[in-house]
């Protein structure tokens, strides 16, 4: 049996008067890689700001390597291991790679020293960020900014990492190497749950899709499941 790490249970939840999840189930496997698709609006950056605490659930559970977190605050499931790279640029532009990834770190309280020990180790992770350790983030290419938003947010040690749209406005090389990062990421035992526009390049790669309509998911199943999906195929990823 696969070792589930993150189940959402008839989750209800959205913004003042408006519901946008109307009931969504997901389970997540352990160090799977798993993506996200579905139309504008269908509720996926929603879904992901639930499970990251961002947004509250109005009824149903969430349960992150067998505890009930339901309740627990945003701050709370980052220090527990959850970690959300939100969509859109999320560095701090007007400072350096370095002191970018020392501030992914400040969930954990860390003493300066190993504070930098830990940076350093993350660029020895990453040798694109160690070659622009002075850079200012904002000066990055695109690509290069990704990974520095994912290298921020792994200084928080999570075992569970949200990403949205990790590919918005990246070059097809860009994309590339963002989704080589990923994978390494779950090779190493990471889980990833991703929501991602470029459907085809994300189903080719992961593990398993899920997808996403009106607030509700319609379909879990392996990626290529999805990927072969006659209708989904159609509606969702422009092929026939
Ligand atoms: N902060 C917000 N306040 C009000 N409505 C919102 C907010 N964020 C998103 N929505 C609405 O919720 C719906 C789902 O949005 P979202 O989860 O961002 O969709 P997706 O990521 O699938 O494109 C959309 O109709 C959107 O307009
Ligand atoms: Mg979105």
């Amino acid at each position: 049996m696969t070792d589930v790490v993150l189940e959402v249970q008839s989750v209800q939840a959205g913004y003042g008067d408006l519901t946008i999840l109307h009931g969504v189930d997901l389970q997540v496997a352990a160090c799977s890689w798993t993506t996200i698709i579905g139309a504008n609006g269908a509720g996926k950056s929603t879904l992901l700001k639930v499970v990251a605490g961002l947004l509250a659930c109005r009824t149903g559970h969430l349960r992150f390597e067998g505890q009930d977190i339901t309740r627990l605050d945003a701050l709370a499931r980052l220090r527990g291991g959850i970690g959300l790279v939100p969509q859109g640029r999320c560095n701090f532009p007007a400072l350096s790679v370095s002191e970018n990834l020392q501030l992914g770190a400040y969930s954990r309280r860390l003493p300066r020293q190993t504070l930098m020990e830990e940076a350093n180790a993350m660029a020895d992770r990453f040798p694109r960020l160690r070659a622009r350790w002075n850079t200012l983030a904002g000066n990055l290419s695109g690509g290069e900014q990704q990974i520095l938003e994912m290298a921020m947010v792994l200084m928080a040690r999570p075992r569970l990492l949200l990403l949205d749209e990790p590919s918005l406005g990246l070059s097809p090389q860009a994309m590339d190497m963002v989704f080589d990062t990923i994978r390494e990421l779950t090779a190493s035992g990471m889980t990833v749950l991703m929501v991602e526009q470029n459907a085809q390049q994300a189903l080719e790669r992961c593990d398993a899709g899920v997808v996403m309509e009106m607030g509700r998911v319609s379909l879990h199943a392996p990626a290529r499941e999805v990927l072969n999906h006659p209708e989904i195929r159609a509606m969702f990823l422009g092929l026939t």
